[in-house]
């Protein structure tokens, strides 16, 4: 028998304020009908100005713990994706610790952007193989208005705040279930493509988001095809035995693609950026969330998730649910 990183419940958090295409077109020079055809956002959340990310992240957390029926004391490590944490330190994931009332385990952040849950997620798994955690919280939390641009039409468009959350625990078994396989990748040469004006080394401030749209966008395309054929080769698997693909949520037209490279029709994507926008490391917790709340993802099925963000990073996992 071999231990395996099983998916025992999933939560989401989505702050209250809502902001449309339409109240962005009274705050930038673009139209609904242009954010709609080119990225496939029709709204997106953003959190109020003094919403923390640690703040959405443990409304996520409890979502996640109650969704696995398990109390916080049983937890041993948590692990926050983030590219806003509250602070420069101590990490965010000390912050939701400490808001689940935990004074054991261990907690740190990872942050690869908006592939940062895949990130997080690959060193929980590796963790609980190795023995090092049973119980482990998983988290993507962003509050990326916070480094947005406002003035950058070409940006401010696409991000928005959010948490998600899983509880991933250690079972031992024979059955393929659980976490798979999971695959990461950075090229660190691509980094000047999407990144922040500033941070507490350079600028001693946080900074704004700066994107080269059209090179990411061909890059996501490329990596994606790559990610989700790595996947599908190291399992041994066909496309078609896929029954969700749980993807980034940051433009429909990168999903369209990776659905098509598959061979897969979009009634078995799980799309939200209509309405949640890219959340970055949040995007793919809170799209599972809402397929697994729903109905839609069922225990047993086979989900193949990816991402891709800045740096840039990419990766995927592929989870037996
Ligand atoms: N409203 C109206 N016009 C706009 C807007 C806007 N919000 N933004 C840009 N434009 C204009 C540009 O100025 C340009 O005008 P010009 O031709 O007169 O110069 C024109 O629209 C086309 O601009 P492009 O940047 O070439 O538009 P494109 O079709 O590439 O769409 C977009 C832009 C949506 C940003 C796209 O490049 C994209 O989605 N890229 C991927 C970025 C992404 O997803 N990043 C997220 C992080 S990484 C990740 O998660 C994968």
């Amino acid at each position: 028998m071999t231990i395996k990183s099983i998916i025992k419940g999933c939560g989401g958090y989505l702050p209250e304020k809502v902001l449309s295409n339409h109240d962005l077109a009274k705050m930038v020079d673009t139209s609904d009908e242009w954010i709609k055809q080119r990225t496939g956002i029709e709204s997106r959340h953003i959190a109020a100005e003094d919403e923390t990310t640690s703040a959405m992240a443990i409304k996520a957390a409890e979502d996640a713990l109650l969704h696995a029926d398990m109390p916080a004391a049983d937890i041993d490590a948590v692990i926050v994706a983030t590219t806003t944490p509250d602070l420069t330190f101590p990490a965010t994931a000390a912050h939701v610790q400490a808001g689940l009332g935990m004074a054991h385990g261990f907690a740190f952040d990872v942050q690869a952007v908006c592939s940062g849950f895949i990130y997080a997620l690959t060193t929980a798994d590796s963790l609980i193989q190795a023995g090092r955690a049973k119980n482990v919280l998983v988290i993507g939390a962003e509050k990326m208005s916070s480094i947005v641009d406002w003035n950058d039409r070409g940006t401010c468009i696409l991000f928005a705040d959010g948490a998600g959350a899983v509880v991933l625990s250690a079972e031992e078994t024979d059955e393929q279930k659980g976490i798979l396989s999971a695959h990461l990748h950075s090229d660190g040469r691509q980094k000047d493509l999407l990144c922040t004006s500033g941070g507490p080394g350079t600028t001693g401030d946080a900074g704004v988001i700066h994107m080269e749209g059209r090179e990411v966008f061909k890059h996501a395309v490329q990596h994606l095809a790559e990610a989700v054929d790595e996947a599908l080769e190291s399992n041994g698997i066909a496309p078609d035995e896929i029954d969700w693909l749980v993807p980034h949520q940051a433009n429909i037209r990168i999903i369209e693609s990776t659905a098509k490279k598959l061979g897969m029709s979009m009634d078995k994507v799980v799309t939200t950026v209509a309405t949640h926008g890219n959340t970055s490391a949040a995007s793919v917790p809170l799209a599972l969330n809402a397929a697994v709340k729903d109905g839609r993802i069922k225990r047993g099925d086979l989900i193949l998730t990816e991402a891709m963000g800045g740096g840039f990073t990419w990766g995927s996992a592929l989870i037996r649910y």
